[in-house]
């Protein structure tokens, strides 16, 4: 009964006495180690388990001596021809009747296929792990090549931004040089015709005056630019800025031919900012306006009044010209959109009077009727 037992078992089973001799295996231990069932009886056990530093034969003796089952030791079988099988092994004692110890029994598992299953398993991992490394390297190679884009790309547009800028300050000073050009002219007709000089001279010199500060300014503007810095900014009467460059556009021939109706509210309205910059924004509404009602006759209003809740201030620039096309209403805004000649339009003056507006904390919009004419709205906070 118990040799059937054995005989049935898949794993290697071998019955020891105890001088370590084998007297009795099965079949499946004879496929493993090679060795015929008449070979391995008598075989000292030394033969066919390597016993090298974990000394296991001394451990499983000493154990099973003291009564322990021992339980899945892992050693090695060798087989009749040198090989080193892994096996996993179990032992238990053979007690006599009068309980002495009679014997040992080994029952060692082959456990190849699944060393094979974890070299293999290892091996996977390895090789996933090895990957994933790899994906995180390139990973991190494409997202330090985003971020090194996008630097780029900021750096790009602020160099556009910069552009753009120095570009609205050109367009400035090239909008103020006209009013010393015409007021130069004026008074060299003056002295050709031999003119009273003084009526002249005291309406004519304020402007000039003012065309000076707005060279100074702008030359500031341009050094901000190249080194940025705060826009120096006051609390000023939007009235008084919208009085003042009207004036100063009339007396630039500017405004003739055309009707004026300026609309201040009777309260000053204080807004802090950079006077130069307001006045910027309302010469390119101003002369926007002139230039789309051309030689037609038209109009052109200019209101500043303070929003219902009291906290802001609009002004609107008005005119009777041709209108804007509602496909071109949002174009007009870009940098360097203009219908106008090369020599008199850049395309800036509307982006930069919005940049200037939104800086702050404002906006400027439009709305037009095709035939009817434009209305320029722009707020600032009070
Ligand atoms: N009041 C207006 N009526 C009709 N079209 C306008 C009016 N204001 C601006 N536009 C249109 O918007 C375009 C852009 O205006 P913007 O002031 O930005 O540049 P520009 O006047 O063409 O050139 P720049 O101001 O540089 O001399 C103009 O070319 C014109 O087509
Ligand atoms: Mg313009």
């Amino acid at each position: 009964m118990f040799e059937q037992v054995i005989e049935a078992m898949v794993d290697a089973v071998l019955v020891l006495d105890i001088s370590g001799r084998i007297t009795l295996a099965n079949t499946a231990a004879s496929h493993i180690t090679g060795y015929s069932l008449d070979e391995m009886r008598q075989l000292p056990i030394a033969r066919l388990m390597v016993d090298e530093s974990s000394g296991l034969r001394t451990v499983v003796r000493r154990r099973i001596e003291d009564g322990d089952v021992l339980r899945r030791e892992e050693s090695w079988l060798i087989t009749k021809a040198g090989e080193r099988i892994p096996v996993s092994v179990t032992g238990s004692p053979v007690h006599g009747k009068t309980g002495t110890l009679e014997g040992i029994v080994i029952v060692a598992r082959d456990v190849r296929d699944i060393r094979k299953l974890l070299v293999d398993k290892e091996a996977e991992i390895a090789a996933r792990t090895s990957a994933e490394d790899e994906l995180r390297a390139a990973k991190s190679s494409i997202e330090e090549q985003l971020e090194q884009t996008r630097t780029q790309l900021l750096l790009a547009e602020r160099r556009a931004t910069l552009g753009t800028l120095a570009g609205g300050v050109g367009h400035e000073l090239r909008n103020i040089a006209q009013i010393q050009v015409a007021a130069v002219d004026e008074i060299a007709t003056a002295i050709a015709a031999g003119d009273d000089l003084r009526a002249l001279l005291e309406s004519v010199l304020p402007d000039l005056e003012r065309v000076g500060e707005h060279i100074t300014q702008h030359g500031h503007r341009l050094m901000q630019l190249a080194r940025p810095g705060p826009d120096r900014v006051a609390p000023i009467d939007l009235n008084l800025v919208v009085r003042d460059v009207v004036a100063m556009l009339k007396g630039a021939g500017k405004l003739r031919r055309l009707q004026l109706a300026i609309d201040l509210s009777a309260e000053p309205l204080q807004v802090t900012v950079n006077r130069t910059r307001i006045e910027q924004i309302l010469v390119n509404l101003i002369v926007n306006a002139v230039d789309a009602i051309g030689e037609a006759p038209g109009r052109i209003s200019i209101t500043v009044q303070p929003i219902a809740d009291g906290k802001r201030v609009v002004c609107e620039v008005t005119d009777t010209g041709p209108g804007i096309p509602p496909d071109q209403l949002d174009k007009i805004f870009e940098p360097f959109y203009t219908t106008k000649p090369p020599e008199s339009g850049t395309g800036l003056g509307l982006p930069v009077a919005r940049e200037i507006v939104q800086s702050y904390g404002g906006n400027l919009v439009v709305s037009s009727e095709l035939g009817r004419g434009t209305r320029f709205t722009f707020d600032l906070p009070r």
